[in-house]
């Protein structure tokens, strides 16, 4: 009966990592197929993927979409993306199709390709932003011409099996469901027309599928105590402890050193966290009716630089923030009435790309939130976040018995002389 209830409880356990995500409950990402005509052997779709996260967007090298078709289709043409094989077209003589396989695989194509190989919201090389930082940016989209399929709503069969890697596992697709026609307005906005047929795909994002160990981690500190509660030793595991570099190695300007590999692995800088991603809060000043808070977040994989980051934070006084200095901040609102998680980011052109490690591989910000008389302290860790996530990762937290304490004995009121020496010991923790 014991080991039962355990196994429940490790069951349960498990689903609630698999399925759950306490800051986006509803988050997934839609890919739509839109059915524009009927051809004399299949038909002309055009396929849109709609990131409705709200802050976990797909960073480069971008996405892959895959999926199995139900009968023999091939595909004739794509535009705005193409599959990475083309498969064995040799039964075909005189027009050869774009993709002859079975179970296609679809990439965006990169910036900058010829005017007649684009399609709206293409061309990104696979990069979407996520809701709640960009909408206009959410969406990716391709044409594709299906031949040897159905060739009216009553014949044919949707594609199956749909697979999303962006980049990397993650994330799990639901069945193709026919919903609805879209309406499209023209661009005159003078006239409706209809999709002849479209079809959903769900798919929804789990971190537990997407890897073992977390990818980055929370350092913190504060004015009160000079103690630094650095991340815990090997929060991302250690596995890569054995390649990693020595921070001002003379081997970080040879050449091709930062080229990204194809597998993506990363090459990080030696730290006891060996996190790729640190974040750092620091509980800078308690006024009167204010606090301030410093967040850093540094970047310790040579080999990567960060497009389009995102921080979401939750702290019960978020829904206070009075001012945010260096970035951009939208409050999240995953329950309706609990407004206590917000998102960071960079703002464009000035620090939305967290670059490589090294000197410029970190950006920081300050907020100003307004205290809320009856809960706020600085007991307890009460000023701490109760959870980080960088690019819709959680962050891996210290342990709480190990948080700058407020020492006792002090009066709680602002330490001008530590402070200078605590922001100078702090500029010195994000140097390195
Ligand atoms: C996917 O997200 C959209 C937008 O938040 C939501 O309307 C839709 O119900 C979600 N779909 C599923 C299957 O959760
Ligand atoms: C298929 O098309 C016919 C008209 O051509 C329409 O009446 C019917 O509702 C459509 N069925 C579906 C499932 O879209
Ligand atoms: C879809 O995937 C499942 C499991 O991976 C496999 O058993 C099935 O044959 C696939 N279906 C098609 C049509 O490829
Ligand atoms: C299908 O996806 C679109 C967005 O791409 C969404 O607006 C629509 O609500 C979805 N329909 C269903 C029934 O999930
Ligand atoms: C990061 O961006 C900088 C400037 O755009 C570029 O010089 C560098 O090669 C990039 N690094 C990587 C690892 O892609
Ligand atoms: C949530 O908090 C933000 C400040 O962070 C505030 O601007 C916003 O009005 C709040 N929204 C609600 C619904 O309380
Ligand atoms: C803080 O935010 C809450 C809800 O957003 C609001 O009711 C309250 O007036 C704000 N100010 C303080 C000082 O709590
Ligand atoms: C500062 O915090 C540390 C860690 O929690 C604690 O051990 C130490 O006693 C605190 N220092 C003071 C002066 O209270």
């Amino acid at each position: 009966m014991r080991f039962l209830i355990s196994a429940l409880c490790v069951i349960v356990l498990f689903s609630y990592a698999a399925a759950y995500d306490p800051l986006d409950p509803n988050g997934n990402i839609t890919i739509k197929w839109d059915v524009v005509s009927w051809t004399p052997d299949g038909y002309v779709a055009v396929v849109t993927m709609s990131n409705f996260q709200m802050y976990r967007h797909i960073m480069n090298p971008g996405w892959t979409l895959g999926w199995s078709w139900a009968k023999k289709e091939v595909i004739w043409s794509m535009v705005g993306s193409q599959t990475t094989e083309q498969g064995d077209c040799s039964k075909f003589k005189g027009n050869v199709p774009h993709c002859c396989k079975k179970t296609p695989t679809v990439v965006d194509l990169l910036p900058g390709v010829p005017y007649n190989q684009q399609f709206s919201n293409c061309c990104k090389g696979g990069v979407v932003a996520a809701w709640g930082q960009d909408p206009s940016s959410a969406v990716s989209s391709f044409q594709i011409s299906v031949g040897q399929g159905g060739t009216s709503n009553k014949t044919v069969k949707l594609p199956k099996n749909f697979t999303l890697l962006a980049p990397g596992p993650g994330y799990t697709c639901g069945p193709a469901k026919i919903v609805p026609s879209t309406t499209f307005l023209t661009a005159d906005k003078r006239r409706k027309t209809q999709a002849l047929m479209t079809w959903n795909v769900t798919c929804t994002y789990s971190q537990f599928l997407a890897r073992k160990n977390p990818s980055c981690c929370v350092s913190l500190s504060s004015f009160y105590n000079e103690t630094i509660t650095p991340c815990a030793s090997c929060a991302c595991g250690c596995q890569n402890k054995k390649n990693c570099v020595k921070g001002h190695s003379k081997f970080l300007d040879m050449v091709g050193f930062h080229t990204p590999k194809k597998d993506n692995e990363p090459l990080l800088q030696c730290t006891h966290h060996m996190c790729p991603i640190r974040v750092h809060w620091h509980v800078k000043v308690n006024y009167k009716d204010y606090w301030r808070v410093k967040i850093a977040v540094t970047n310790f994989n040579y080999r990567l630089n960060y497009s389009l980051w995102t921080l979401a934070v939750q702290h019960p006084n978020l829904n206070n923030v009075t001012q945010v200095f260096s970035f951009d901040y939208k409050p999240l609102l995953p329950y309706q009435s609990i407004n206590d998680t917000g998102m960071f980011y960079g703002m464009k052109f000035f620090n939305d790309l967290l670059m490589e490690a090294g000197p410029s591989g970190n950006v920081q910000s300050e907020v100003l939130l307004q205290k809320n008389k009856d809960t706020f302290t600085l007991n307890q860790g009460w000023a701490f976040p109760r959870r980080v996530y960088f690019n819709g990762e959680e962050c891996m937290m210290p342990s709480p018995d190990t948080y700058p304490f407020l020492p006792n004995s002090s009066p709680v009121n602002v330490l001008n002389f530590p402070t200078s020496i605590l922001s100078l010991l702090l500029v010195l923790l994000v140097v390195w």
